[in-house]
C-alpha cells in the first residue's frame, strides 16, 4: 500500500520572500482559502513576528480556515514564538514551527554560538513552543551543510524536547539529490528517537535541484515536502508544488506515495498566485508555464492527435488545464456567475457579487467568452484590493501620428478624488506620469511586461511592473482588454504595494 506524504505550503512565508512579492492581507487570505481547496496539509501563512502586518494576516487565516493547518514560523526565541503563537492560536489545527541554523559556518558567523548552545536554544525554543501546543516543528537551518552527527543530535534532542516534525532545510540550495538522498537516510538511521516524528524536507532552488533533492528524500524516507506554488521564494525559489505533486502522480510505480492534493486545483491557484504575487510564470516551467503542453513540431502535434500518450506523460485536464474554459457570456445571469464563483472558490456577500457582476457585463461585451481567469481578475481587482490605497477611477488618453500622447487620470487616495492631465512619449508614459504627480510617487520603473492572459485577440492583456523606492521593490500587476488600462491598473496596483511595504517595515532582521 502507499504511504502518506503530507505537503506543507510556504508560498505564503518563502514564497513571500521573492522579492516585491509582497502581498496584502486579502490577498493571502484568499490564497489561503484556496489552498485548503488544493488540499494541502499545512499552510506556513507567514512569519509573525516580522511585521504587524504579516501578524495580521496570519490571525486571519488561522481563524479562517477549518480543516487544514497553519503554520506561522518563529525563531528560537521566546519572542518570536510568543508572536507565532498570538498569531496562530485560532486555528482549528495551529502548528509552531521554530528553527536554528547548525551548519558551522551558520553558527560561527551568524549566530555567534557553540555547538552546545545551539542544542540547548533548540530545545528551550522547541519546550516553549510545546507550552502553547502539541504540533511543533523543528527546523535544522542550513542542514544540508551540517555535521550529519551534529544534525542527528541536535534532531534527538529536539524530539525529545516535544518536536512532532523536524526539518532539514536545503537553505541555500547546496544539495545534489543522490547527496540528499543519502543524508535523510542517515538521519533516520543515527536519530534514535526519528520514529516518534515525521521528517520533513524543504528545498532551494539555487541549482535548479529543488524538485529532485525532494523527491531523493522522499525515497530516503522524508514524508513532509515544503513546497510553494510556481516554485516562488527566496532567492532562485523553493520546491515546486505542481512538480512534486505530478512526478508522484505520473510515476507511482517509482514512487508510491500519496497525498491529499487535488491535482485539478493545480492550474488555477497558480494563475492566482502570479496574479496576486505579480510574479509572471516562465513560459516554459514545467507542469503551469504556456508551453508545458504546446506541441510545437509537426511530428509531435501529428503524433498527439494520434494519440496524446505519444508525447504527453500528463494530460492538462489532470491539472485543470481548460476545465471549463468556455464559462459565461454576456447573456449569463447573476445566479450562473454566482456558481461559477462559488466553484472557483469565491463565497461573495450581494453587496460583492453585485459588483463583479458589473464589472463582469462590462467584460462580456468586450468579449465572446468569460473564462475562469478573467472572473479571478475581476475579483482580484474589484474585491481584493479594495483596501488599497490608490485606486484607479478613470483613465483617458489620446495619442496617434499627429498628436502628442496625452492622459487624464482620476484616483481615490485613502478615499479622497484627485484628478488631473498629463503628457508622455507614448500613451503608457503620458498615463503613468499622470499617476506619479498625482500620487507623488518617485519610484524607479525597473522592468514593465506585457502578455495575453488568454487565447484570441480579445484575450485580456496583463501587465507587470517592476518598482523601486529607496531599496524596497515592488511587483504589480494588472489585466485588461486595452493594455494601457492594464498598464495603469498595474502601475497603480506596484504604488499600493510600496505603501504596503513602507508601512509594514520588517521588524525581524531577514534570515534565509
Ligand atoms: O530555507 C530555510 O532554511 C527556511 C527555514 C525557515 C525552514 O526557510
Ligand atoms: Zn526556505
Amino acid at each position: 500500500m502507499s504511504e502518506r506524504v503530507y505537503v506543507f505550503d510556504t508560498t505564503l512565508r518563502d514564497g513571500e520572500q521573492s522579492p516585491g512579492a509582497s502581498m496584502n492581507a486579502a490577498e493571502k487570505l484568499r490564497l489561503a482559502t484556496q489552498l485548503e481547496k488544493l488540499g494541502v496539509d499545512v499552510i506556513e501563512a507567514g512569519f509573525p513576528a516580522a511585521s504587524d502586518g504579516d501578524f495580521d494576516a496570519v490571525s486571519q487565516i488561522a481563524r479562517k480556515l477549518k480543516k487544514t493547518q497553519v503554520a506561522g514560523l518563529a525563531r528560537a526565541s521566546k519572542g518570536d514564538i510568543d508572536r507565532a503563537w498570538g498569531a496562530v492560536q485560532d486555528a482549528a489545527k495551529p502548528r509552531i514551527h521554530t528553527f536554528l541554523a547548525t551548519s558551522d559556518i551558520h553558527m560561527k558567523y551568524k549566530l555567534n554560538m557553540e555547538r552546545d548552545e545551539v542544542v540547548k536554544n533548540a530545545v528551550d525554543a522547541v519546550r516553549y513552543a510545546k507550552s502553547f501546543t502539541d504540533n511543533v516543528e523543528f527546523s535544522a537551518e542550513d542542514a544540508s551543510r551540517s555535521d550529519r552527527d551534529f544534525l542527528c543530535k541536535v534532531f534527538e534532542a529536539a524530539i525529545e524536547a516535544g518536536a512532532t516534525t523536524v526539518n532539514i532545510p536545503d537553505t541555500v540550495g547546496y544539495a545534489i539529490p543522490s547527496e540528499f538522498e543519502e543524508m535523510v537516510s542517515y538521519v533516520i538511521a543515527h536519530t534514535p528517537n526519528i520514529g516518534q516524528a515525521v521528517v520533513s524536507v524543504h528545498c532551494h532552488n539555487d541549482l535548479g535541484l529543488a524538485t529532485a533533492n525532494t523527491l531523493a528524500a522522499i525515497r530516503a524516507g522524508a514524508r513532509q515536502a515544503e513546497v510553494t506554488i510556481n516554485g516562488i521564494g527566496e532567492r532562485a525559489g523553493n520546491t515546486s508544488l505542481e512538480e512534486v505533486i505530478m512526478s508522484l502522480h505520473t510515476r507511482p510505480n517509482y514512487l508510491p506515495m500519496e497525498t491529499n492534493i487535488n491535482t485539478e486545483e493545480i492550474y488555477p491557484i497558480s494563475r492566482l498566485v502570479s496574479m496576486i504575487t505579480g510574479i509572471m510564470v516562465q513560459p516554459n516551467k514545467a507542469i503551469v508555464g504556456a508551453n508545458a503542453f504546446a506541441h510545437e513540431a509537426g511530428i509531435h502535434q501529428d503524433g498527439v492527435l494520434k494519440n496524446p500518450m505519444t508525447y504527453e506523460i500528463m494530460k492538462p485536464e489532470t491539472i485543470g488545464l481548460n476545465r471549463n474554459k468556455l464559462v459565461l457570456g454576456k447573456h449569463s445571469g447573476r445566479h450562473a456567475l454566482r456558481d461559477r464563483l462559488k466553484n472557483m472558490g469565491y463565497d461573495l456577500s450581494d453587496e460583492e457579487l453585485n459588483l463583479v457582476f458589473t464589472k463582469f457585463k462590462e467584460l462580456a461585451d468586450k468579449k465572446k467568452h468569460v473564462v475562469d481567469e478573467d472572473l479571478e481578475v475581476i475579483v482580484t481587482e474589484g474585491i481584493l484590493r479594495t483596501s488599497d490605497i490608490f485606486q484607479l477611477e478613470y483613465l483617458h488618453v489620446t495619442s496617434g501620428t499627429t498628436v502628442l500622447p496625452m492622459a487624464s487620470v482620476k484616483l481615490t487616495i485613502n478615499g479622497r478624488s484627485v484628478k488631473d492631465a498629463g503628457y508622455g512619449n507614448g500613451p503608457i508614459d503620458a498615463a503613468f506620469n499622470t499617476i506619479a504627480k498625482l500620487t507623488g510617487a518617485e519610484s524607479e520603473l525597473l522592468r514593465f511586461s506585457v502578455s495575453a492572459l488568454s487565447g484570441g485577440t480579445d484575450a485580456l492583456g496583463e501587465v507587470t511592473v517592476r518598482l523601486r523606492e529607496n531599496g524596497l521593490v515592488a511587483l504589480g500587476k494588472g489585466a485588461d482588454p486595452d493594455i494601457i488600462i492594464a498598464s495603469a491598473k498595474a502601475y497603480v496596483n506596484g504604488l499600493n504595494r510600496l505603501e504596503y511595504l513602507k508601512a509594514n517595515p520588517i521588524q525581524a532582521s531577514q534570515f534565509m
